[in-house]
């Protein structure tokens, strides 16, 4: 019997940073997301995925390290991690935490000796160039703010390589040191805990553009070797790598169940969005269909948004286009050409039924399922914050000042707080949800609860339903002799269904998005409002 408990995990990203501040500086930190794990526990989290909580002088919100081993003081001790930790197992939460290795900060003191001296050990973690290549722009990541993938370092004489911001110089993934040093990072949070980590940036870990010499399958092998060596030392603990390819790509990241467990699912994120766009299933039918067969050890990690932009660059160019015209009409809702800068709700204009279809379809789509802070809340965006700002407000944990984050003055916040309109905490926050048995949140305890009961969602043989209505998208799966059914209305009227694969079915309603009349068992027409949704057991 193999632990696959990833399979029917329901994970929740957040960054310590903005989640809850327990001191009063006006920065989330350890003890404060300490606190709030019996809030976590009672929306049926199983999973944390953290964010980097390292040192760092965060130029790209910590995702530049400057020390692998510590917490920044900023969000509290290694102390209060381990304590945190603790507590978070005894309330049965898994935690993985993100591995940002592609590329350290500039800060690093390995990338200070790697500059001051040519003869130092650490020089050749780096990749160095006196004649660097001119950039092709698609590897660029952040095209507004760089232009090149080399930059000239005054002090080391010498070009070095950098996919993201010149203040994180990529890493020589082809020196079997800067490898053993990986996996000794995994080893010592492994040691302290964690259930597994989020590759960031995998393909370019991987890939290696412009590293000298570098084979690709030496690249990739590395894979397997850090797969080795985490379940040498933690037989359950998983891979989940942040890999937005194209769908034949993917081989290179599962392997053959030797590499990466679990992938997010980019590429039907993207369909999702286009398919609700059009209001047509066929396109989230292709979105699952592009995806090739994987070892029964692989998992999709699906999401809805998540602390980036929402990528869509996976998609033609018109696919992008109707997306924005839908969901991002305005220049400053979008990002790079390619990406939209807001959150769920205000891209469906607070529309409750569609935010709560959108959720259903990460809920029963095949895969696990992942909620980012603030989503079980409906919380919005704030657009006249920089780039991906937008989306990286607090938490909104009550209508006192700043949403209950934290008790410092606003404008000593890490990241401020939405504190006016429809999505400000005055009339948005987990409180007055709570008390409320219709808010979104208690829809999503529900949701989330029910989603647990039917693990065939997450883990069983899927199939796609075939239905008369073209804007009803309809599936099933099946594992271990039971099986489930989900439908989803992308449109807004009301349809009536004939499923036309199911043989005289007997369909037990086990979540919906209202009271639905009891099917005569021996009909397979089936009614579903505007945006409407329903789960069914099949007996
Ligand atoms: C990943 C992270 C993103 C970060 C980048 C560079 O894409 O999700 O936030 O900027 O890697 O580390």
């Amino acid at each position: 019997m193999q632990n696959l408990w990833y399979k029917n995990a329901i994970v929740y990203s957040l960054d310590v940073e903005t989640f809850m501040d327990s001191d009063g500086d006006g920065v989330g930190d350890f003890p404060g997301l300490t606190q709030k794990l019996d809030y976590l526990a009672g929306l049926g989290i199983t999973c944390l995925w953290l964010l980097p909580f390292y040192p760092s002088p965060n130029r790209d919100n910590g995702y530049d390290v400057m020390d692998y081993y510590g917490v920044d003081p900023r969000l509290g001790t290694l102390g209060d991690f381990v304590e945190f930790m603790h507590k978070a197992r005894e309330r049965g939460i898994r935690v993985i935490v993100d591995l940002v290795v592609n590329h350290t900060s500039i800060a690093h003191p390995w990338f200070q000796e790697a500059r001051s001296d040519r003869n130092s050990k650490y020089r050749n973690y780096y990749v160095w160039s006196d004649n660097p290549p001119p950039a092709d722009p698609k590897h660029i990541a952040f095209p507004d703010v760089e232009d090149s993938l080399w930059d000239y370092d005054d002090k080391a004489g010498a070009y070095y390589l950098h996919h993201f911001y010149k203040e994180q110089p990529d890493l020589n993934i082809a020196n079997p040191a800067v490898r053993e040093e990986i996996c000794k990072i995994m080893g010592f949070w492994l040691e302290l805990g964690v259930s597994g980590f989020r590759i960031d940036a995998a393909p370019f870990l991987i890939q290696g553009i412009g590293i000298p010499d570098a084979k690709p399958e030496d690249l990739e092998g590395f894979l397997i070797e850090m797969r080795e060596f985490l379940v040498s030392r933690r037989a359950d603990a998983i891979l989940l790598a942040e890999a937005n390819v194209d769908a034949d790509q993917i081989g290179v990241y599962f392997g053959n169940g030797d590499k990466m467990q679990m992938l997010f699912s980019f590429l039907l994120n993207q369909h999702m969005f286009l398919a609700l766009a059009r209001q047509d299933a066929a396109t989230l039918v292709e979105g699952l269909k592009i995806l090739p067969d994987a070892h029964h050890t692989c998992q999709w990690l699906n999401f809805v948004r998540h602390h980036d932009e929402l990528t869509l660059d996976r998609l033609q160019e018109s696919e992008i286009q109707e997306i924005f015209q839908a969901f991002a009409p305005e220049e400053n809702m979008q990002m790079w050409g390619r990406g939209v800068r807001r959150r769920l709700p205000p891209m469906l204009e607070g529309d409750r039924q569609r935010v709560e279809l959108v959720y259903s379809l990460l809920l029963t789509l095949p895969g696990t399922p992942m909620l980012r802070y603030g989503e079980e809340i409906g919380m919005g965006d704030d657009l006249s914050l920089e780039g991906r700002g937008s989306v990286r407000t607090v938490m909104q944990w009550s209508s006192k000042a700043n949403g209950g984050f934290s008790s410092a003055p606003a404008d000593k916040l890490a990241r401020p707080a939405i504190d006016r309109g429809e999505y400000g905490y005055q009339k948005l926050n987990v409180t007055s949800q709570q008390r409320d048995p219709n808010s979104i949140l208690s829809w999503m305890e529900r949701a989330i609860r029910t989603r647990k009961q039917y693990p065939e969602f997450g883990s069983g043989k899927w199939k796609i339903v075939a239905t008369n209505e073209p804007s009803v998208f309809a599936h099933s799966s099946q594992q271990n002799g039971n099986t489930v059914i989900a439908i989803h209305n992308l449109s807004a009227q009301p349809r009536t269904i004939t499923m036309k694969s199911a043989e005289d079915p007997h369909l037990l309603d086990v979540f919906s998005d209202r009271p639905y009349e009891q099917m005569d068992c021996h009909s397979n027409s089936i009614e579903i409002s505007g945006y409407g949704y329903r789960w069914f057991q099949v007996n």
